[in-house]
């Protein structure tokens, strides 16, 4: 099995421009990228992910003046875009025709952010259009942070453009500017305390999203999020059980290593994996969203 691993831009360039899928680097997971005006490239996505056709994708651009080109803007919108892009949030606004409907799954909005990652914006703007992209994992699955974890989750068969480990580490906030008020449908680095001077009163928001499931993210190891690790530690070892723990740690070291840990821990055959509960700060609460997603999609832990 030949092992494809593309470390050029101008090949990585190429393979977009020829219409086939490449996973690409972001501050925050790798994205399976497809260009965003070749439709039979973004169903090969949509079937390389295994995920269902009607969940949209969220477009990369390499700067606002690209992004206005696909979305509608409001003064509020290109004020938060100017304060927090390139960055880890993706704005929800209703969509202009230039966008094709295998993107938003039929909506009639459109998920857009600027990635804070040079590699990834230097090819979005060298192709001159967006690449639509959705995190590389398999549906359902966790999220890849490494250009490994996207080989290993694609059998070796996805060039990758390696970036290194992400620096976030977890999904982008996704903020709701199609709706009034705004709504965060999405927890991430950015949260409503740092968006504040933008947005006074948050409202809540009604079409669903893939990331907001119940169960996500899942490891296929049972998952305990624990408020009090030694406890929990020491009853399930007394039960005979095999555990895995993951320390409480700053908010920022959390979540840059959960899901490499979570994939890791995955591969020890252990019984159960231990997540100490996060710090409650906006990149803690955004990691407590997802360890609690994945421990719905987890094995049940039964009765233990
Ligand atoms: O950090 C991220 O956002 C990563 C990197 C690669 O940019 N991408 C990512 O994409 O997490 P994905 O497809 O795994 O999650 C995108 C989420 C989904 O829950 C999707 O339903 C939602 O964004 N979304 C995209 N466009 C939308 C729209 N028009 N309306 C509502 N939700 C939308
Ligand atoms: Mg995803």
């Amino acid at each position: 099995m030949s092992v494809l691993k593309i470390t050029s831009l101008e090949k990585v360039l190429k393979t977009i421009q020829d219409g086939q899928p490449c996973a690409i680097p972001t501050e925050t997971v790798y994205g399976l990228a497809a260009s965003i005006d070749n439709p039979l490239a973004i169903r090969q996505v949509f079937a390389l992910k295994e995920r269902p056709v009607d969940h949209p994708l969220i477009i990369h651009a390499s700067s606002i003046a690209m992004a206005e080109r696909y979305g509608h803007f409001t003064e509020l919108a290109i004020a938060i875009g100017q304060r927090f892009w390139p960055g880890p949030l993706t704005f929800i606004l209703p969509k202009k025709d230039t966008v094709p409907a295998e993107v938003t799954g039929g909506l009639n909005t459109v998920g857009i952010r600027i990635p804070d990652h040079s590699l990834t914006r230097t090819l979005i703007k060298n192709h001159g259009t967006p690449l639509a992209a959705p995190s590389a994992n398999k549906f359902g699955k966790t999220s890849p942070t490494t250009a490994d974890h996207v080989l290993k989750d694609h059998a070796y068969t996805i060039p990758v453009l390696d970036g290194g480990p992400c620096s976030v580490g977890v999904e982008s906030t996704i903020l709701d500017l199609s709706v009034s008020p705004p709504a965060i449908r999405r927890l991430g680095a950015i949260g409503e305390e740092e968006l504040r001077e933008f947005i006074p009163t948050f409202g809540e928001s009604q079409t669903p999203t893939s990331g907001t499931h119940k169960a996500h993210y899942a490891p296929s190891t049972s998952l305990l999020l624990s408020a009090n690790i030694e406890d929990d530690s020491r009853r399930l070892s007394k039960q005979g059980l095999k555990i895995a723990t993951i320390r409480l740690m700053n908010s920022d070291q959390y979540a840059q290593i959960l899901y490499a840990k979570l994939r890791e821990l995955d591969s020890l055959g252990v019984d159960v994996l231990i997540a100490e509960q996060p710090h409650n700060d906006t990149l803690g609460r955004a990691v407590l969203d997802r360890l609690s997603r994945a421990s719905v999609g987890a094995p049940n832990l039964g009765d233990l």
